[in-house]
């Protein structure tokens, strides 16, 4: 993509254009009255409404996903995306040039340069070895054996059959030969990679792997993937957006999160139910604003009001909205009592004290620090500007899926915290006035013993 570099925007990989399909004896009259407002079943003395007014737009290096239930009418849309099935009305776009409008042979350049596809079925050649099976889309297109065969097994390195090139099919578990039939679709060298239930006949454990692969290739070699499925944890994990179809429309088109968060109606609210939200939402889209903070120049009084109207136990401390460290309700009446005005002075800024987690990364991996940790987490960018907190119940909520907000910073103290803090010889004998250094090894023992 030469103009990627430019501020213009990127073309699209692919664009459906208000697409119908109509199955039947009448499929333009039920087009018309679908436009005015007729219902699927209304329509349905014409034909199957199978697609009804699709539009989506698919930018270049994207997994977008197709999801619904059976019959919904994905793999119409994908067919009409690779040219297999005509629109009934609507225009398909791919790099700009419309496929509904191509000629027969414009068209079979399109499906054999741009666009391959990957069906449930892998339809590999059984007397072909997965070598040549691989090589088969550039056997086609008529490049010679060598450079085909050195092509496919680079291919086959990177999917992870670089050994088994010699064997065929039958000789090959489920798994490994879809991804022969990946590794086909992607030594064809085209920029779209149509995949239909790709997935759907592997069973559960390689099924994840085949998902974690497809990702790892897509990154690696940037190719736009329209991708159908009915599972709705494989479309959040793959996809970086969704449409979801219902009867032939799509009743919804964002990234998993803004699926997840704010479904658009009851029907994908109710789908979305089961979802496993860990792997799905990100600290950004959970996090809360951070109320429960104190600028350094505020000094110990000022953090000491604000705990008091927060009514929290503890505060993050903040200098040009970055984050420092945080400042416990006992440093500060610890320093009240003595004297000390500095906010600096009293602020846990070691590393660790903070639990510090980005934007972007998944609950499921946050999980565990925020089981461990004695504040919430803190969401931080990359020059450690403070973007939100987690509290655990915020956490717990949304993977829970119970809405929740809280406006407070509970500090989560552990039982043997507050032995320490009754102790007065622990602090003596640590000799420094803050207690976070055994707060942070009495929560590991209380959690480890
Ligand atoms: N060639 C055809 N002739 C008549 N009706 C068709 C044809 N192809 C699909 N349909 C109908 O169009 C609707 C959508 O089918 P489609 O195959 O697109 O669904 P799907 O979402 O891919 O379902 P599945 O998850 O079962 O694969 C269904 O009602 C189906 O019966
Ligand atoms: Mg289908």
């Amino acid at each position: 993509m030469s103009d990627s570099i430019t501020a213009e925007p990127v073309r699209p990989a692919l664009e459906a254009k208000n697409l119908y399909k109509v199955f039947g004896r009448n499929p333009k009259d039920a087009v018309a009255r679908l436009r005015s407002g007729a219902s699927r079943a209304e329509v349905s003395d014409a034909g199957t409404a199978a697609v009804i007014d699709a539009s989506f737009t698919v930018a270049p290096g994207e997994i977008f996903v197709i999801m619904g239930l059976s019959g919904s009418g994905k793999s119409t849309i994908i067919r009409m995306l690779n040219g297999l099935l005509a629109p009934t009305a609507g225009d398909v776009l791919i790099g700009g040039r419309n496929v509904t409008t191509a000629s027969p042979g414009e068209l079979r350049t399109i499906r054999r340069e741009s666009v391959s596809m990957v069906f449930q079925h892998f339809a590999l050649l059984p007397h072909l070895t997965v070598l040549d099976n691989a090589a088969y889309a550039l056997e086609i297109q008529g490049v010679g054996k060598t450079e085909r065969r050195e092509r496919a097994r680079e291919i086959l390195e990177r999917v992870g059959l670089g050994d088994r090139a010699h064997a065929m099919p039958d000789e090959l578990s489920g798994g490994m030969r879809q991804r022969v039939g990946i590794a086909r679709a992607l030594t064809a060298g085209s920029d779209i990679l149509l995949m239909d239930e790709a997935f759907s006949a592997l069973d559960p454990l390689i099924r994840r792997e085949m998902q974690e692969q497809l990702v790892e290739l897509q990154r690696e070699l940037g190719r736009t993937i329209v991708f159908i499925t009915h599972d709705l944890n494989e479309a959040m994990f793959l996809g970086d957006r969704i449409a979801v179809m219902r009867d032939g429309r799509i009743v919804q088109n964002g990234t998993p999160e803004e699926i997840l968060t704010d479904p658009a109606n009851d029907y994908v609210a109710q789908f979305v139910q089961d979802v496993d939200r860990a792997r799905v939402l990100t600290a950004s889209a959970v996090m809360e604003p951070p109320h429960a903070t104190t600028p350094l120049s505020a000094g110990v009084r000022g953090a000491l009001r604000t705990m008091r109207s927060q009514q929290t136990g503890a505060l993050f401390a903040v200098e040009n909205r970055r984050l420092v460290g945080v400042v416990t309700d006992r440093a500060v009446i610890r320093a009240v009592k003595s004297g000390e005005t500095d906010l600096r002075n009293i602020v846990d800024s070691r590393p660790g004290a903070v639990p510090t987690v980005g934007p972007d990364d998944l609950l499921t991996d946050i999980v565990e620090t925020a089981v461990e940790a004695t504040v919430p987490l803190a969401v931080i960018d990359e020059n450690r500007r403070l973007l939100g907190v987690i509290p655990r119940v915020t956490l717990l909520a949304a993977l829970g899926n119970v809405p929740a907000t809280t406006r407070e910073m509970p500090i989560i103290q552990t039982p043997i915290d507050l032995v320490a803090e009754f102790t007065p010889l622990v602090d003596q004998a640590a000799g420094v006035p803050e207690p976070a250094a055994p707060v942070a090894a009495a929560t590991e023992g209380s959690v480890r013993s």
